[in-house]
C-alpha cells in the first residue's frame, strides 16, 4: 500500500482532551482557519462563519452551561455528563465555533467538512484539536448572545484548539466491514 505524509496524517489524527495552557501562536492558528475556508462547499457558497474565543471566563462559561443544561436531560449518560461538571473544552486556550448560513444549500455539511480541514491541519502542526458537539446545549440558551453570531447564522460544533499535553493516543479501532464494491 502507497505511503504519503497526508495518508498518515489522516490517520494519526486523535481527539485531545489534555492540553497545554499556553496560547497557540497566531501564524498557527491562522493558517488553520485559512485551511477551513478551503473546504469545498455545495454551490460554492461558503457559507460559514468562525468564532474565535480565547476569554477564558467565556469559554468557561460556555461549558458551565452546556453542562447544566445536560444535567437535567432525560437521557441518563447525558445527565451524568452534565453532573460531573467537567470542563468540556478540557482547558483549549482556543476554541472556535463554526456557524452555518441557515439558509445556504448544504451548511451543515460545508461547516463539517471545514472542522474536518482545520481538525488535519492542526495535526500537521501538532497541535491538538477536539470537535465539540456537547457544547449546543448552550448555543440554545440566551448567553449565546455573547458570541454575536451573525444574523441568519446558526452555531453548530465547537472546535478546541491547543499544543497537546502528553502523546498522542493510538488510532482507535475502525469497523471494516461497512465498504460495498460494485463491480
Ligand atoms: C460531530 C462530533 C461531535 C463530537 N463531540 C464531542 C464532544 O462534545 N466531546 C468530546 O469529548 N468528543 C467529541 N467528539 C469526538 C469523538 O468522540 C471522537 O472523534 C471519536 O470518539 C473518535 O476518536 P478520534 O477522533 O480520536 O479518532 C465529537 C466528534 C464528532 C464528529
Amino acid at each position: 500500500m502507497k505511503n504519503n505524509e497526508m495518508i498518515n496524517l489522516i490517520k494519526r489524527r486523535r481527539s485531545i482532551r489534555n492540553f497545554k495552557e499556553e496560547q497557540l501562536k497566531e501564524d498557527e492558528l491562522n493558517q488553520i482557519l485559512e485551511c477551513a475556508i478551503y473546504a469545498p462547499t455545495g454551490c460554492y457558497n461558503q457559507p460559514w462563519h468562525f468564532t474565535i474565543i480565547q476569554n477564558k471566563d467565556v469559554l468557561n462559561k460556555m461549558s458551565e452551561i452546556s453542562n447544566e443544561e445536560m444535567s437535567k436531560s432525560d437521557d441518563k449518560w447525558l445527565s451524568n455528563k452534565g453532573k460531573k461538571n467537567k470542563p468540556l473544552f478540557f482547558n483549549a486556550p482556543t476554541v472556535v465555533v463554526v456557524s452555518g448560513k441557515e439558509d445556504a444549500y448544504s451548511p451543515l455539511t460545508d461547516c463539517s467538512a471545514a472542522i474536518e480541514n482545520m481538525l488535519l491541519a492542526a495535526e500537521s502542526l501538532d497541535i491538538g484539536s477536539l470537535w465539540c458537539g456537547l457544547v449546543s446545549h448552550f448555543f440554545e440558551r440566551k448567553e449565546v448572545e455573547v458570541l454575536n453570531i451573525p444574523e441568519g447564522y446558526k452555531p453548530y460544533y465547537a472546535i478546541a484548539l491547543g499544543y497537546k499535553d502528553g502523546e498522542t493516543p493510538e488510532p482507535l479501532e475502525r469497523r471494516r466491514d461497512i465498504f460495498t464494491y460494485i463491480i
